[in-house]
Formats: C-alpha cells, structure tokens, sequence
C-alpha cells in the first residue's frame, strides 16, 4: 500500500508530495517538529507533544496554521488512511516558503504543515530485551535544546558516530556531565535506588516520555532526583535507561564499550518499561 502523507491541507501520495525549494524549513531550519507513539492505532501522551509543539512554535514566534483540533483529526485521518498499528505520526511545521531567501521573518510566509507516519513496532523491540550501547560525543548543539527544532544536525553528526562506533544511540556531554540522549532523555539508578535524570533547562529537550515515566516512578514509590550526572557515575550505576516517544523506556548497557553492572537490562529498567506500557495503553486515544 502507498503511503499518504499530510502536506499543507490535502492527504497525498508520499511520491507526490512537494515542498518548496524556498521553504524556510529546508533553507534555515526555520520550523519545530513533534513525534507521537501510535500503539494499536492509538496515540500515546499526544497532549504531552502537543502542548510542547505548541510551546516551542511559540518560543520561535511561529503561529500554527492549524488549530491543536485539528492537527488531532489530521494525526488520526493519517493513522486511518495508513492502516498505521504501531508507530510514530511526525509533525512539522516552518515559516513557510519566500523569494527571495532572507533571513529576517517574512510578513507574507504561510507556515508550512508536514505530517507523516512511520511503522515501528516499540513494544516489541529486540532491543528492549538486549539493551543497547551508547557512545558518548561533546554536546555541541546550541543554547536553546529545550525548543524542538529541526535543526538537528549536532544529532546527526552525534549518531553517526554511535552508529559507526556499533553503538544505537549517542550521550552529549557538555562540562562533564551528560545533556540527554542524541534523541532520547537519559536516566540512572544509582547504588542507592535513586533515579537520576537531568533537570530540565535550556540545555534538554523536556522529554514527554521523561516525564511520564518520572511520575509513574514516583507514583510506584520509587526516589527521583533532577540533576545532571557524570558518565562515571552512570558508569558506577545499578542500571541506566534512555526514554522518548519511538522508544518508551529503553536499557543502556554499555557507555564506550564499559559495561554498566552485568551488561544486562536492569529489573528497576524492566518493571518501568511494563509499567510505561501499561499507562500507554489505558491513556491512548
Ligand atoms: N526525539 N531529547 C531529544 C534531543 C530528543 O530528540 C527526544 C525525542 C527526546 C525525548 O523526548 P520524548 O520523550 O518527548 O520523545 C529527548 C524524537 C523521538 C525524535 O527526534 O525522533
């Protein structure tokens, strides 16, 4: 089946669908983009991203064209004419196209809507039962990471080193401590069963899946700390997890190829990982 995708008020083609050469989006990275999980046909936390898109268009001067209503409809019309199970929809939306290409926002741009879907089936990632291995990287994005730009670049560069280093996801370290994941929030549980997970700031992305989990954590009893940590202290941890909307909870195993306790997903990584599941299912819409 041909996939459909949403370009700019019509369901189209993925081969017919077209954006301008001058879109500000694919000239300066001008737009803010969202993922949200599709599970069973469902979206996971969708109000979680779509408060976020709103905030960083916002933190960007970028009125959507779209109201968040709609947007909701266009996200479930996708999953519909997709036949989309499990997955992710993505948003994205820029300042639109101009000519002449100037960097100053232009009067007349009509933001540009993009949404597509993607097949991936989470829950049943091999990687959930293997972990996965990490690479750290210097964290040499910009000072504004708490917008969810398109600028993504440092990302790029990022995974591609993990990737060529066999590992599946890269830890940005910026003064010694790590930021987040290339794309996915970091988390610890220290000796002392405390999770530890970075507090939010300029320097993060405010992850959905983070939060959630920090409060289906704290709900369970669990101890969680907001501050940034070290990758030896990750290192030294009894377990060490990623989290994002493509992910869920996802377990680290190694850091540049040590071995974070027996190398193996940590039970505390499991059990949220179920439970994360569980609210992901009952809050699906
Ligand atoms: N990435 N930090 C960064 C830099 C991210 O790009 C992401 C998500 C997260 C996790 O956020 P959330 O839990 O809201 O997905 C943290 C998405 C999935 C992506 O770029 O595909």
């Amino acid at each position: 089946m041909e996939q459909i995708v949403y370009v700019d008020g019509s369901f189209v083609a993925a081969a017919d669908a077209k954006v301008s050469v001058f879109d500000r989006g694919f000239l300066f990275a001008d737009g803010i983009y969202e993922v949200s999980a599709v599970l069973d046909g469902k979206l996971i936390d969708n109000d979680s991203h779509l408060a976020r898109l709103e905030r960083s268009v916002g933190e960007i001067a970028l009125a959507l064209p779209e109201t968040l209503e709609r947007i909701v409809e266009i996200q479930k019309e996708l999953v519909a004419r997709n036949n989309l199970a499990d997955g992710v929809v993505y948003i994205q939306v820029t300042r639109g196209a101009v000519i002449p290409r100037d960097f100053v926002f232009p009067k007349d741009a009509k933001p540009t809507l993009v949404m597509f879907t993607s097949v991936k089936d989470i829950v049943n990632a091999a990687s959930a039962k293997t972990g996965i291995a990490v690479k750290t990287v210097p964290d040499i994005r910009w000072a504004r990471r708490d917008i969810k730009s398109v600028a993504l670049l440092a990302q790029v560069l990022a995974k591609q080193a993990a990737a060529e280093a066999g590992c599946q996801e890269a830890w940005m370290i910026e003064d010694g401590k790590v930021t987040e994941g290339g794309s996915s929030s970091a988390f610890i549980l220290t000796q002392d069963d405390v999770l530890v997970t970075r507090q939010n700031s300029s320097a993060i992305l405010p992850g959905c899946t983070r939060k959630a989990v920090m409060k289906l954590a704290e709900e369970r009893q669990l101890r969680v700390e907001e501050r940034a940590f070290s990758v030896s202290e990750a290192l030294a941890a009894k377990e060490a997890f990623i989290t994002s909307a493509s992910l869920f909870v996802q377990a680290v195993v190694t850091i540049d190829g040590e071995r974070i306790a027996n190398g193996k997903p940590g039970p505390i990584t499991n059990r949220l990982r179920e439970i994360y599941v569980e609210f992901a299912r009952a809050t699906a819409t």
